[in-house]
């Protein structure tokens, strides 16, 4: 009987060895906005392909909307180890002590993705991600949203307008500095509660890309919206350092291919969803969607001209400057 006992308990802790090798390096992937939004999908396809290099070695699992935790948990509990994988707005890196980030928030400072691209898939990008590894943190890929439009209650032609609104703002002291340029009253807000604060009236108005109005459904409780695409709005890919660095080579290697993947159809992916989500507002009749003129445009770029002055110092102007040589933007000439 004592031998047979024995005997079952061997087979039981083989089994479970086994088991243990076999089980996967699971990666907890958290993130704040709808899976159907240019991070959601890029996050999904990550995970797909992760599994799939790395032949089941390891699982992604993604966790959209806020739904384990609001965008000043994430960076706690990413430090922490309780989530490996991440990929926060840029214009959320300030509170974590990096604010060199914040200069992908100066108004009007990239044209188009093109010249953003310059920026963020080159040197310039590189040595920003780098900056993050003080803080336990490795920077793998800058992943696009797009340009952010302002929307309230009321109609938006001219700066003018925003006059006195409670705007929700991420937590970026260039936005928050971009609201006060305005005459605007900046509110910093989890991207999660922003719904409800704009229903509530606790908020008046906002900025977002389409997208992201879209999915949270925002643009049924914002009657006007008005496409000013003022700023810009991506993501940086980060992980916890001391988690990727204790990763076997070939899985490190496999996932970095992953990414690498992710970040082309992320990138190929953003501006498409961006546009057929404008047409669903449009579709949708419920805010009505402006297109500004030229003049009215420019009257918001001599607006916001300011903030690149008054925030320089803040990002560093050496950065600031080497980003107007990649893009042309001058903002004493316009
Ligand atoms: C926001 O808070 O508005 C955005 O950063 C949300 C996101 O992750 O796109």
């Amino acid at each position: 009987m004592k031998i047979r006992t024995l005997f079952v308990g061997i087979v039981a802790a083989t089994f479970s060895a086994i088991a243990m090798a076999q089980a996967p390096i699971v990666i907890k992937f958290s993130h704040v906005v709808a899976a159907d939004t240019p991070k959601g999908k890029a996050s999904e396809f990550f995970a797909k392909r992760a599994g799939e290099l790395t032949k089941g070695k390891a699982k992604v699992e993604v966790y959209a909307n806020s739904a384990l935790y609001k965008d000043k948990e994430e960076m706690e509990a990413l430090q922490l180890g309780a989530v490996q994988m991440l990929a926060p707005s840029l214009a959320k890196f300030g509170p974590l002590g990096v604010k060199e980030f914040e200069v992908f928030d100066f108004p009007y400072i990239f044209d188009d993705t093109a010249e953003l691209h310059r920026v963020t898939q080159g040197p310039i990008g590189a040595s920003l991600l780098a900056k993050l590894e003080p803080k336990g943190i490795k920077g793998l890929a800058f992943w696009d949203n797009g340009f952010k439009s302002f929307s309230a209650n009321t109609p938006i032609r001219t700066p003018a307008d925003l006059k006195g609104k409670k705007m929700r703002i991420q937590s970026s002291k260039v936005l928050e500095e971009q609201m006060r340029s305005l005459g605007a009253l900046p509110q910093v807000m989890a991207f999660s509660e922003v719904y409800q604060a704009l229903q509530t009236g606790v908020v008046d108005g906002t900025e977002n890309p389409i997208s992201n109005l879209y999915t949270q459904k925002m643009h049924e409780v914002q009657k006007y919206l008005t496409l000013t695409n003022h700023g810009y709005l991506g993501y940086a890919v980060i992980v916890n350092k001391k988690f990727w660095e204790s990763l076997p080579a070939d899985v490190r290697g496999q996932l970095e291919q992953a990414m690498k993947e992710a970040t082309v159809y992320a990138n190929k992916l953003a501006n498409e969803i961006n546009e057929a989500d404008l047409d669903r507002v449009k579709k949708s009749g419920k805010t009505t969607v402006y297109t500004p003129t030229k003049d009215e445009k420019l009257a918001f770029k001599k607006a916001l001209a300011p903030v690149h002055v008054k925030m320089a110092d803040r990002v560093g102007k050496d950065l600031l400057q080497s980003i107007y040589k990649e893009t042309g933007f001058d903002p004493n000439k316009l």
